[in-house]
């Protein structure tokens, strides 16, 4: 396995691997590497021929207010991961060398950045879209993977890539959990003992949203207003949201029908969990 840390090399190696014929797949990621991403670090694996990990933790997503300077980062612990599932390159970049002088050139983002975390978060998605156009332009023609956790990331990244003709395919993965029903997160370290055993409440909560959209509701506001009253059993639990969108407009529907996502956010003390789950309404018989 290569770890590069130019943009030149990077280019070279991959440019090189497709003049002989061989596919490329991404795996963008900011590091801390866990099972989640073990999982699509497989796929991409068995799917190319080339595995590259990108380990990047961007600043550009990052509020002022939020957790850049703490965020995890170990790049030992991360390669030798990656070496064990057969990763050709990692590809990590010092900030210096993404962003050499202060951006000018972002990728401005509309509907889908509006809501959720774009609401939440603001800019947060104009630096992930930006930072992924830089690293699909580093690597070249590719597959590139995402995942379903970061559900509102992964919508805009695939639509980003058909609209500025990215010869990128986004390939949409689904998540992990912890056997207790967390998703798995780089950020779960941050958890004490109790906001830990508290976590657990998203996807309860999301599953109940889900049974009563199974059982017939289609008031989006009543299955939203069950889904939160689930985490509010929870006192350690702060709500940021609870949406119930479609999920190829990310909007609320009027009424529900057709295949649905239904998201949080929640503080847990100083940690931001999300979390999300797909349901499906019934056809009416
Ligand atoms: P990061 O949070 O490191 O996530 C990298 C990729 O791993 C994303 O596609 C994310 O959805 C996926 N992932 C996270 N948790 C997962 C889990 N439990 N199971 C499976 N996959 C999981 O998302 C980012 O980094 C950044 O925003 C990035 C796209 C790299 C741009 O900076």
């Amino acid at each position: 396995m290569q770890v590069l840390t130019t943009i030149t090399e990077t280019r070279a190696v991959l440019d090189a691997a497709r003049q002989s014929g061989a596919t490329v797949g991404l795996f963008p990621t900011m590091g801390a590497l866990h099972d989640g991403h073990a999982t699509l670090m497989r796929k991409a694996r068995v799917e190319c021929d080339v595995a590259v990990v990108s380990i990047f933790v961007n600043p550009l997503q990052f509020g002022e207010d939020e957790d850049l300077a703490r965020y995890p980062r170990d790049l030992s612990a991360d390669a030798a991961l990656a070496e064990s599932i057969g990763i050709d390159v990692i590809f990590a970049p010092s900030v210096e060398e993404m962003y050499p002088r202060p951006v000018v050139t972002a990728v401005a983002l509309q509907s889908l950045a509006a809501t959720m975390e774009g609401a939440s978060r603001p800019g947060h998605f104009t630096g992930v879209a930006t930072v992924v156009a830089k690293l699909f332009n580093i690597a070249g023609p590719c597959r590139a993977y995402f995942s379903e956790k970061d559900f509102q990331q992964l919508a805009i990244v695939s639509r980003m890539a058909q609209d500025l003709s990215f010869p990128v395919e986004v390939v949409r993965c689904p998540f992990v959990r912890e056997p207790d029903g967390l998703a798995m997160s780089s950020r779960n370290v941050f958890l004490n003992a109790d906001e830990r055993a508290a976590s657990t409440v998203l996807f309860r909560a999301l599953e109940t949203g889900a049974a009563m959209v199974l059982a017939g509701e289609i008031d989006p506001d009543r299955v939203r207003g069950a889904v939160a009253s689930v985490i509010e059993q929870e006192p350690i639990a702060n709500i940021d949201y609870v949406e119930v969108v479609d999920v190829s407009t990310l909007a609320q529907p009027a009424t529900l029908r057709g295949e649905l996502r239904l998201l949080v956010a929640a503080r847990f003390g100083a940690t931001r969990l999300l979390d999300n789950l797909g349901v499906v309404v019934p056809e009416q018989h």
